[in-house]
């Protein structure tokens, strides 16, 4: 409680004078009734002019009926403070309006709190500024980053074309002495027919065999061209085994020439996943021809598929000349390649990492030098999404 006999009217007003907030009292009568020092200076007007004066004096004509209606609504209790923003001289007040009542809770006058926010206001506006120069600069960035994504997307897709061309003209040497057999068949029928004109029974007998040579032939031309061109990225489910196969049916002939020793042990139910056939059968075709690169004649390579709770683990395992350790770290950078010019590209690797990552699944390589090598692959199960209709969702 504070000492009334402590505390004496020239303390207050030293007290208050000492604020560098401003305050101005106007009475009942609307006169001037005390002024504080920093009201003096925020508002440029000197106390002992005013005091005692009426305030509408100091407002112009056109202000002045605005004041005389506040101070009607204040004396008349119509509200018991007011809040206003307001600016003068190039500074902002923040001003407040507060009704002072005596003991009996009669109006006694008006004080009103004014505050130089200038300096705030400033700041706030550099705040925003900087705020919009910072929002726009991350939109740029952003702009930029998407840019830059898509066209590394569309480089990753030129190289995954590319790297399928390398691996074509690796495997195309023993698919054309796949076709040689057949067209030498072909060859001995047309000369057979032409030999022995007119001779019904022995065209009846060639032709069809001429035909089945072709169909071969058309087979393995379709298989080559549908692997060269380029695919559509959408996803679907698709058997990872029969995935497999299709990758043999493009590498067998190239497996073929060099005797290795295939062993498939695959998952005896389909292996789902949710994928681009083509883009994981790419990935497969290089595990492949790595593991062809690196094999003796008579090698072996292992593949395998099983299902392991909500995953597929797909393996490839051959007994070729393994890569070391230092080059392990290595293996999925692109460009890496330890293989003649002609023969590597170094980006099967790099490209399948990417293919399996964009598949939600892993891929690790293990290998010991002279030994052999084995790429684990993980992906995730297809789950089928199932739309349930509002009848069941009733019966619940
Ligand atoms: N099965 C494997 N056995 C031995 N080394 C391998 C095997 N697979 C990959 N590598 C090594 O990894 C490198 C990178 O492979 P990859 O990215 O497919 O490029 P490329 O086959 O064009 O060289 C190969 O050059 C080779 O050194
Ligand atoms: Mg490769």
């Amino acid at each position: 409680m504070p000492d009334s006999e402590l505390l004496k009217k020239e303390d207050l007003i030293e007290i208050l004078d000492s604020l560098n907030i401003g305050i101005i009292y106007v009475d009942r009568e609307n006169r001037f009734a005390f002024v504080n020092k920093a009201g003096e200076e925020i508002r440029f007007i000197k106390a002992s002019d005013r005091i005692g004066k009426s305030v509408l004096e100091c407002h112009s004509p056109g202000v002045k009926s605005k004041v005389i209606d506040d101070m009607k609504s204040f004396q008349k209790g119509d509200y018991a403070s007011r809040h206003k923003m307001i600016r003068s001289k190039g500074k902002y007040f923040d001003n407040s309006y507060n009704v002072v009542k005596n003991s009996n809770d009669e109006f006694k006058g008006v004080v009103l709190v004014s505050q130089d926010v200038t300096e705030k206001i400033r700041l706030e506006k550099e705040l925003k500024r900087a705020n919009e120069v910072l929002e726009q600069k991350v939109k740029e960035r952003t702009k930029e980053i998407t840019e830059a994504y898509e066209k590394l997307k569309i480089a990753n897709d030129q190289l995954m074309q590319s790297e399928k061309m390398a691996a074509i003209g690796q495997f195309v040497s023993g698919v054309a002495h796949e076709i040689n057999n057949p067209l030498d068949g072909i060859q001995n029928c047309i000369r057979a027919v032409m030999s022995n004109s007119g001779n019904e029974k022995l065209m009846q007998d060639y032709l069809p065999l001429a035909s089945e040579g072709l169909f071969k032939i058309e087979i393995i031309v379709k298989r080559l061209l549908d692997y060269a061109r380029p695919h559509s990225k959408e996803k679907v489910r698709v058997d990872a085994n029969e995935l497999i196969y299709n990758s043999l049916e493009l590498t067998k002939f190239r497996l073929k020439k060099k005797k290795i020793d295939l062993q498939l042990k695959l998952n005896t139910e389909p292996v789902y996943v949710y994928g681009e056939p083509h883009y994981l059968g790419q990935v497969f075709v290089n595990l492949i021809m790595n593991s062809y690169d690196a094999v003796r004649e008579d090698g072996k390579l292992f593949i395998s598929t099983r299902q392991q709770g909500n995953t597929i683990e797909i393996i490839f395992n051959d007994n070729g000349e393994g890569i070391s350790e230092e080059n392990l770290n290595k293996i999925f950078d692109p460009f890496f390649t330890t293989k003649q010019k002609d023969n590597g590209t170094g980006l099967g690797l790099y490209l399948s990492y990417n293919v399996i990552k964009d598949h939600g699944g892993e891929i690790s390589a293990e290998s010991k030098l002279n030994e052999g090598t084995k790429f684990t692959i993980s992906l995730p199960v297809f789950i089928e999404e199932k739309v349930i209709s509002n009848e069941e969702l009733v019966a619940g």
